[in-house]
């Protein structure tokens, strides 16, 4: 076997960065549940010893974490000083829950990645699904705290007023249904900027509308917008001027199902808003660093969640536009177009 050094020595470079990665996940985690960027980011640069009094943590053990994150760039070390500290941009990113950079969600989908390893080897072999139901429910707090950034920082200055005509009925007061809304990170930010219209999230996952229901009386919006378990392709009500389905079409066994129902749901002049993962039609235009984020959760979550459902359509986390335009096409809508676009997200206008 002839061996090509430099093709090997280029790709052991590439491992060494993803296992690096990898192992910084999991200390991500930590820092973030116990809370210790946001003590990085209060203070002014600190000794070990002096954060660590800042933090309640032990100081040696702390030392190492604060190593591992000076080593990733996460966290900035002083030789001079021995003092670490985090830059602005850092602790916008790490330490700001809500700011629309903000990234320790993602690294907790990973959690779960890891503990559905055994489940996936078996779907793997036998072909049988996987329901988000099924997964840790860090997954579920994961997944609101990965996708809240980009809707606090996009839906309500672009999303919706790529929409034709959307936000003129919102501001006068409408009635809309975000459906598959998990924690109600969405609905949540639609109630607060449009304090005239009603909302309703619907989900099938029972402990996430408990969730989503308590966050909107937290939020004090209990009184506009309810969240019920229901599915996409049988939830109440009709006439809806907008139903919203925010990363969840793609998770779906019968996707053309919930699209005729959505149809059926609402208003002869009203919107169906799609947005799905970022990607291109075809596999070979989706690698790149975007398609291996949602390549690798739509082999673990997505695809196996769709499995577990009646349809089992599997379009999977990268389906691209010219597949979610069948589907809507399916459930009968004529007209279809993609509204507007990120780096991570495609959002589409349909209309019946
Ligand atoms: C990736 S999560 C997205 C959650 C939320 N929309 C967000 O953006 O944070 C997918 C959601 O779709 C829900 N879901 C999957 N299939 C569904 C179905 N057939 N009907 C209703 N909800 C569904 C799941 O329970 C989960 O909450």
């Amino acid at each position: 076997m002839a061996i090509d050094e430099a093709k090997l020595n280029e790709f052991m470079g590439r491992f060494v960065q993803d296992i690096g990665a990898v192992m910084h996940a999991a200390t991500v985690v930590v820092g973030d549940q116990l809370g210790l960027y946001k003590a990085l980011a209060k203070g002014p640069p600190a000794q070990v010893e002096e954060l660590a009094r800042r933090t309640e943590t032990d100081p040696r053990y702390l030392r190492e974490w604060l190593s591992a994150q000076a080593a990733s760039g996460y966290v900035n070390y002083d030789p001079a000083s021995q003092c670490f500290s985090l830059s602005e941009e850092q602790a916008f990113a790490l330490a700001e829950e809500g700011s629309p950079a903000f990234i320790p969600g993602a690294f907790e989908i990973s959690v779960d990645q890891f503990k559905s390893i055994p489940k996936m080897k078996q779907a793997l072999r036998t072909g049988l699904g996987i329901g988000w139901h099924e997964h840790d429910p860090a997954l579920f707090n994961g997944t609101e705290r990965f996708f809240r950034p980009a809707y606090a920082a996009d839906l309500i200055p672009k999303w919706l007023p790529a929409l034709d005509g959307v936000v003129a009925r919102l501001e006068a007061g409408a009635s809309v249904a975000d459906v598959g809304c998990g924690h109600g990170a969405s609905t949540l930010i639609m109630a607060e900027a449009f304090p005239k219209s009603r909302f309703v999230g619907y989900d099938y996952h029972a402990p996430s509308v408990e969730y989503a229901s308590a966050a909107a009386r937290k939020a004090g919006l209990a009184e506009r917008v309810r969240f019920e378990v229901a599915s996409a392709q049988d939830f109440p009500g009709s006439g809806y001027d907008l139903v919203a389905m925010f990363d969840c079409l793609h998770d779906m066994g019968d996707p053309a199902g919930a699209a005729a129902h959505v149809h059926s749901s609402l208003a002869a002049d009203g919107c169906w808003l799609i947005v799905e993962p970022f990607a291109n039609d075809r596999l070979e235009d989706n690698l790149n660093p975007i398609g291996r984020v949602f390549y690798s959760a739509s082999a673990f979550i997505c695809t196996p969640a769709s499995r577990a459902q009646q349809g089992a359509r599997c379009l999977g986390a990268q389906a691209g536009e010219a597949r979610i335009r069948e589907v809507a096409s399916e459930g009968g809508f004529t007209h279809f177009r993609r509204a507007t676009e990120t780096p991570f997200n495609l959002v589409f206008e349909a209309r019946p």
